[in-house]
């Protein structure tokens, strides 16, 4: 249980700077639990708080965390270079409450991506000692072989790494279809196995974290939802 003034309430959310919150509250624009309340220093109970912000409902949420079902063409960086930010497809508030990606996915990389603002889980998360496995879809330009699955299974040297990086397991799909499983989360990693073990990847897909599946979620390409206890727990080491 915990109760704080209103206008800091709306300034947690990401709705704008004190000043901001304290001009919406007094226009009306704030509901509480569906009433109107115009004092922004009414003391608010934010445990089940629903706030309702010019007509639109929001849950409080003390932390975020969400999944996005990343398209194509958005970049995972703050600052992107060539394409829109993953950030520009989540409500504006959550980029004022500094929401990020837990770690990245590639520009043309589709699939599950983890959003929060709490820099502790974005840490555990990204943790190199943390073994959460992920599993990817990955096209591939030449045929899958058996040779191929082998050496990914065994481990490819790829430049930069002191050791070489094997698949967690790797199943042909089809023709040009792989399942990998991986568990660390390298730049590239996918993409530079595959070159690595002279293949190429054409397209590349990422459909699970830990025991957390994208089609338990049932978001559309480009859609976002909230992560409860159940499905952050998911999230841990399998
Ligand atoms: N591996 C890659 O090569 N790219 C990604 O986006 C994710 C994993």
């Amino acid at each position: 249980m915990s109760k704080l003034s209103l206008d800091r309430i709306l300034q947690s959310q990401g709705f704008g700077s004190r000043k901001y919150c304290r001009a919406l509250i007094e226009d009306g624009d704030v509901a509480i639990n569906g009433e109107v309340e115009d004092n922004y220093k009414a003391v608010v109970e934010t445990d089940g708080l629903v706030l309702t912000v010019f007509d639109e409902d929001w849950p409080y949420r003390e932390r975020l965390y969400i999944a996005l079902n990343k398209p194509v063409g958005y970049e995972c960086s703050r600052k992107p270079s060539h394409h829109p930010a993953v950030l520009t497809l989540l409500p504006e508030q959550f980029t004022w409450r500094e929401v990020q990606p837990v770690g990245r996915l590639d520009h043309d990389t589709t699939g599950l991506l983890l959003m929060s603002d709490d820099g502790a889980f974005i840490h555990a998360q990204s943790s190199p000692k943390r073994h959460v496995p992920k599993v990817y879809q990955a096209t591939t330009a030449e045929p899958v072989t058996r040779p191929l699955v082998d050496q990914l299974l065994a481990g490819v040297q790829l430049h930069d790494e002191p050791a070489p990086l094997a698949a967690v397991t790797c199943v042909q799909r089809g023709e040009h279809q792989l399942e990998i499983v991986l568990e660390q989360g390298k730049y590239h990693q996918v993409k530079r196995m595959l070159a690595a073990a002279g293949n190429h990847c054409t397209a590349l897909h990422r459909s699970q974290i830990g025991g957390l599946t994208l089609d338990s979620l049932g978001i559309r390409e480009g859609e976002w939802c909230y992560l409860g206890d159940a499905q952050l727990a998911l999230l841990a080491c399998q």
